[in-house]
């Protein structure tokens, strides 16, 4: 996506040199409008540039607080977030555009993460299709249906890698993984934004929350984050820097700290890394008050010293703190801030407005007879039922009791989630809509043939803490021939500020699981929920597990085309399940440390009460048939920088369907001069076999995948021995070994 040319760039910060390239959407010929525009603003218009504030937008139709369409008049205020509809933001922008001296259009942003009105799995199920181009899909539908609803700038994507489950926010992003985080970043912003932002069927992108915001402490959210630079810059920053190479037009900064300094007041994050190192040619935006909030982080004496550090530390655009409206002017005339750090500010927040085509049109996103055709579509809804059952994994298929057949006489369905729509949309729903969700309850019946007998007791067993319905959900499991056991957290369980200590089952599921089970009938489990959970009770007893997450608009249909066989799982673990809460964080790229695990020997490192296994692994899930894999092969068996290896492996279905597999590739770095990760993801690919054919999968390696920050903090590959794992999770076992000259 970037393209024309290339530089290289000395940095002042990461002993990087980084290879900057500019961004498709950026136009000379703008700059020298950008120029005039500001050669004739006023200190007050260009700080209004910098400020957004929300419309307080509620159930009863977009409204903005009083005041604010004053402050639109009086050219204050050049975005708004949380208003939609073409009409409504029309009427807006009619304001800025007739009624202000220099007719700056507005910009509307929301956040859309996870669809617009057809609302697509959470962004975490997404990740475990491994599926990039499903990723893209999904963000192409849901900028396609905000850009009709009036939107120019989503809020998204959450590019935040997570290694705790209690964080609620691991719903948003990708999971644990750098490279699946990476691959995820950069085709939602594909997206998003499509191959123009002229074309107004895109959005702007916003990557977010720059940066470390998932390695808060003990998972409370906006925790505080203390990480080395080496961690930060191996695991945590590669998201944001794919999606930046993907031609990302927004950054925003994250409610946390970083080595002691809160991201929004973080020159080294904005400027050093964003700009200076990677080339960085858009805006960021802060975080919901982000800069007020440097007050209470004990940074800032006031607002208008918090908002001084922030514009120097290179926010150009304040989101809802009012801080920059408040303060900004007086300090730039004042000499406390300088004018050219302004006019930076609001020469990126402009070049963004031309770049979408709005001093041209101010109205091209608002166009209600294109919202009315462009909104809920049936191409759109067919779009979200297949990528919602591409991202369902199958944890679980004891004598493959999955899938079911359709002329069961009975089959019971059992809980809450079952019928709940508004649940099926997880958070950050945006304009969806509970009226427009297909229930599981409802996809079962529209499955199944006539002559089968569904059902349905509903049992609130997730925040009661009594047996409300289990007799009749024991009594209607005795009579069925299945019972589809519906269980999870409620949707407001998972998301911003929804941190948990205990991520087992809440309420009395798990009570309800050992009654079902016990009652001999097959109990299929599907599970709604929006983090990984420690439900090693449920895996043990119940017969099939599918992990449906928040599957969307479609949900009902998405499932039921899974237990009924019409589709087949093919979805993976994008975040490790663990055992016990008390294992967190765990996840599959760890360190050996010096006393790797020896069960024999109680000085090595373990817990005295649980085992160092995952519940499910990253990158696990089953399917409706099996497969083998053969010898991996290697073309070289050394290689040198600048050089590539081919790898390739025979993969063969051992069952009687035709099923996909994911096949992935993991390299462990031996011995480097700091400690390297057991294994890390490198490489996979989705390959649809059919029944006792073997296919050849093949990757390529080069020594770009083997960088990382060497023990001087400088960036590139070390000499020595590599270790590569084929197979079809990150417990991979077919190994082959080169050597880097
Ligand atoms: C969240 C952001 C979101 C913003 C605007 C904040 O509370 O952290 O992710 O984009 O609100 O809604």
């Amino acid at each position: 996506m970037r393209i024309c040319y290339l530089f290289i760039l000395f940095l002042l910060v990461s002993p990087l040199a980084a290879q900057v390239s500019v961004p498709d959407w950026y136009n000379a010929g703008h700059e020298a409008h950008i120029d005039s525009l500001l050669s004739i603003m006023t200190l007050e218009e260009k700080v209004g540039q910098m400020t957004l504030f929300t419309s307080d937008w509620d159930v009863t139709g977009p409204t903005i607080r009083k005041g604010y369409e004053a402050d639109i008049k009086s050219a204050r205020l050049g975005a708004i977030f949380n208003a939609h509809t073409a009409d409504y933001t029309r009427k807006l922008q009619k304001i800025a555009v007739e009624e202000t001296r220099l007719k700056i259009p507005l910009l509307f942003g929301y956040d859309v993460v996870h669809g617009h009105r057809t609302i697509f799995p959470i962004p975490l199920a997404e990740a475990g299709s491994f599926n990039p181009d499903a990723a893209e899909e999904s963000a192409r539908i849901a900028a396609r249906e905000a850009a009709a609803a009036g939107l120019h700038w989503t809020f998204a994507p959450m590019v935040d890698l997570v290694r705790d489950p209690r964080w609620g926010r691991v719903m948003e992003g990708a999971g644990e993984d750098v490279y699946l985080g990476e691959v995820m970043a950069a085709a939602r912003v594909r997206g998003f934004q499509g191959k123009d932002l002229n074309d107004p069927f895109t959005v702007l992108a916003c990557v977010k929350h720059f940066a470390a915001y998932g390695a808060a402490q003990a998972g409370r959210d906006y925790h505080t984050v203390d990480i080395s630079e080496r961690v930060l810059h191996d695991i945590y920053l590669p998201p944001f820097k794919a999606a930046l190479d993907a031609g990302a037009a927004t950054f925003m900064t994250s409610f946390n700290e970083v080595d002691g300094v809160p991201a929004t007041a973080n020159k080294h994050l904005l400027t050093k890394i964003l700009r200076e190192a990677w080339g960085f040619m858009g805006f960021v935006v802060t975080d919901y008050t982000s800069i007020n909030e440097l007050v209470p982080h004990g940074v800032a004496e006031d607002e208008a010293a918090a908002g001084q550090l922030s514009v120097k530390a290179g926010v150009d655009m304040d989101m809802q703190g009012a801080v920059y409206y408040n303060h900004l002017r007086k300090q730039v005339e004042d000499g406390a801030v300088a004018m050219r750090q302004v006019d930076e500010a609001v020469r990126r927040i402009l070049r963004m407005k031309y770049a979408l085509g709005l001093f041209d049109d101010p109205y091209r996103y608002n166009d209600a007879a294109r919202e009315r055709e462009n909104i809920l579509t049936a191409e759109h809804r067919e779009a979200a039922r297949r990528i919602g059952r591409e991202s369902i994994i199958l944890l679980k298929n004891e004598m493959q009791t999955l899938p079911l057949r359709k002329d069961l006489k009975r089959i019971a369905v059992i809980g809450q989630l079952a019928d709940s729509q508004v649940d099926m949309m997880g958070a950050w729903k945006a304009d969806g809509q509970a009226k427009d969700v297909i229930t599981l309850l409802t996809g079962i019946r529209e499955a199944v043939g006539k002559s089968t007998r569904i059902d349905y007791v509903n049992v609130p067993a997730i925040k009661g803490s009594d047996r409300t319905g289990f007799d009749d959900a024991l009594k209607a499991a005795r009579a069925a021939d299945a019972v589809i056991l519906t269980l999870g957290e409620t949707w407001e369980m998972s998301g911003e500020a929804a941190s948990r200590t205990d991520i087992g089952l809440p309420g009395v599921q798990d009570l309800l699981v050992a009654e079902l089970t016990a009652t001999g009938k097959p109990v299929i489990a599907v599970l709604f929920n929006g983090r990984p959970l420690a439900i090693p009770e449920l895996a043990e007893k119940a017969t099939a597990i599918l992990e449906a997450w928040y599957p969307g608009t479609e949900a009902g249909h998405a499932v039921a085309d899974l237990l009924f066989g019409d589709h087949a799982p093919s979805a993976r673990v994008p975040m490790t399940f663990p055992r016990s809460v008390g294992q967190v964080p765990l996840f599959y790229a760890a360190k050996n440390t010096g006393r790797p695990l020896n069960p024999n020997d109680k000085y090595t490192s373990k817990y005295l009460d649980e085992s160092n296994e995952a519940l499910y692994p990253f990158g696990f899930g089953l399917t409706y048939t099996t497969f083998s894999y053969g010898n991996p092969t290697i073309d070289k068996k050394s290689i040198t920088a600048n050089d590539r290896v081919t790898i390739s492996i025979p993969v063969t279905n051992t069952g009687q369907r035709a099923g996909t597999e994911i096949v992935q590739l993991y390299v462990q770095d031996v011995v480097g001069s700091v400690t390297r990760p057991l294994r890390e993801l490198k490489a996979f690919e989705r390959v649809l076999i059919d029944a006792g054919q073997t296919q050849v999968v093949t990757f390529t390696l080069t020594s770009d995948d083997l960088a990382f920050h060497r023990q001087d903090m400088t960036y590139g590959t070390e000499a020595g021995t590599y270790r590569v794992f084929v197979g079809g999770s990150s417990q991979a076992d077919r190994v082959v070994e080169f050597s880097l000259k």
